[in-house]
């Protein structure tokens, strides 16, 4: 007896029309497609235009995870929306999304979590279905970084992109299927490594990424090796047992080093950095998505989520997809 558990019933994603490879950017800043991909393995990012906003793109991978699922916009009870660049301060993006879907009632929220996001909102659905309280939850990462980066820091602009990936979680009783497990930790302490110089309550503006790389790069290797272990332990299972490695995608060196750290191959890590450069909260649900529909992820495997972002923030959850 397994007792409920959140089963992941579809999969989604949006990204901007826009696509912007390393060589444009060159023509604008000072880089090159060489550093970028030897520093990064970022070949591509998707850029929002004017119209394309945190929530039409959310409203956009809910959609397509909302069809994949086989329901209706009115069966889902929970939307959960992890972003860092809102459309605005407030209202949540979730009640835009909400609108969007022509929902007529739920509960929504917004979770900011930068990075770790979609991990942190993949915990707070998850808690929340297996107390009995919601059937059906959207659960969305969806980000609009490029309106939030400095363009002339070269150190930043080159790493982030836009984009939004979204699942369907569903109540089942005694599954096989669902979230086996999922670990949260924050570290307030790094606030500083990484973060945006501006806010409603400092300075009245939005502000810009501010980022030490090389600092953030050795955080992450290790924290993210440990909270996969972790969260794998909590499950009963090993690196073993593991079919894909669903990662945040911030840079292809830190998901190498991570793998190898827990002993994982290569060929089981899902890459789409090159494609999507960091698109902060959706990148995980984005991978996710990206390696359902080209056949890599299918029924019955055994995820592991991870992702790490600013605070700092980090997290990883086991799921059996
Ligand atoms: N193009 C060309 N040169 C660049 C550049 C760019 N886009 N950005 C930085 N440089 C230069 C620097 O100015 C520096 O030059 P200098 O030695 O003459 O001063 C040199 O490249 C090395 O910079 P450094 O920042 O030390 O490089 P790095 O090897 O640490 O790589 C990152 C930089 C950002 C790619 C790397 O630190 C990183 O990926 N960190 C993790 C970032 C991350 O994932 N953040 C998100 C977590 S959610």
């Amino acid at each position: 007896m397994n007792g409920v558990r959140s089963v992941i019933l579809g999969t989604g994603s949006a990204l901007p029309a826009r696509r912007v490879s390393n060589a444009e950017l060159a023509q604008q800043i000072d880089t090159s497609d060489e550093w970028i991909v030897e520093r990064t393995g970022i070949r591509f990012r998707h850029i929002a235009g004017p119209d394309e906003t945190t929530s039409t793109l959310a409203a956009d991978a809910a959609r397509a995870a909302i069809a994949a699922a086989g329901i209706e916009a009115r069966d889902i009870d929970l939307i959960v929306l992890a972003t860092a660049t809102p459309d605005q301060t407030f209202p949540a993006s979730a009640t835009k999304v909400q609108a969007l879907l022509g929902i007529e009632d739920c509960v929504a929220f917004d979770v900011a979590a930068v990075c770790s996001g979609f991990l942190y909102a993949l915990q707070v659905a998850d808690s929340m279905i297996r107390a009995g309280a919601y059937a059906r939850a959207l659960v969305i990462g969806a980000e609009t970084f490029s309106r939030i980066l400095d363009w002339e820091d070269r150190g930043t602009c080159v790493l982030f992109g836009d984009g939004a990936g979204a699942i369907v979680l569903a109540a089942e009783e005694d599954s096989e299927r669902g979230i086996l497990a999922t670990k949260l930790h924050a570290d307030g302490r790094h606030n500083d490594l990484l973060y945006v110089d501006g806010g409603p309550s400092t300075t009245g503006t939005v502000g810009k990424v501010r980022m030490k790389g090389r600092e953030v790069f050795r955080h992450a290797v290790v924290n993210l090796a440990a909270v996969m272990g972790e969260s794998l332990g909590a499950a009963g299972l090993t690196a073993a047992d593991v079919d894909w490695v669903v990662p945040h995608q911030a840079n292809a060196r830190i998901l190498d080093a991570t793998a190898k750290k827990l002993g994982l191959a290569p060929e089981k890590v899902v890459v789409t950095v090159d494609q999507h450069a960091n698109t902060s909260a959706a990148s995980v649900p984005l991978a996710l998505d990206t390696a359902v529909r080209d056949g890599r992820v299918r029924r019955g495997d055994l995820l592991v989520l991870e992702a790490m972002g600013g605070g700092f923030t980090w997290g990883a959850a086991v799921v059996r997809y």
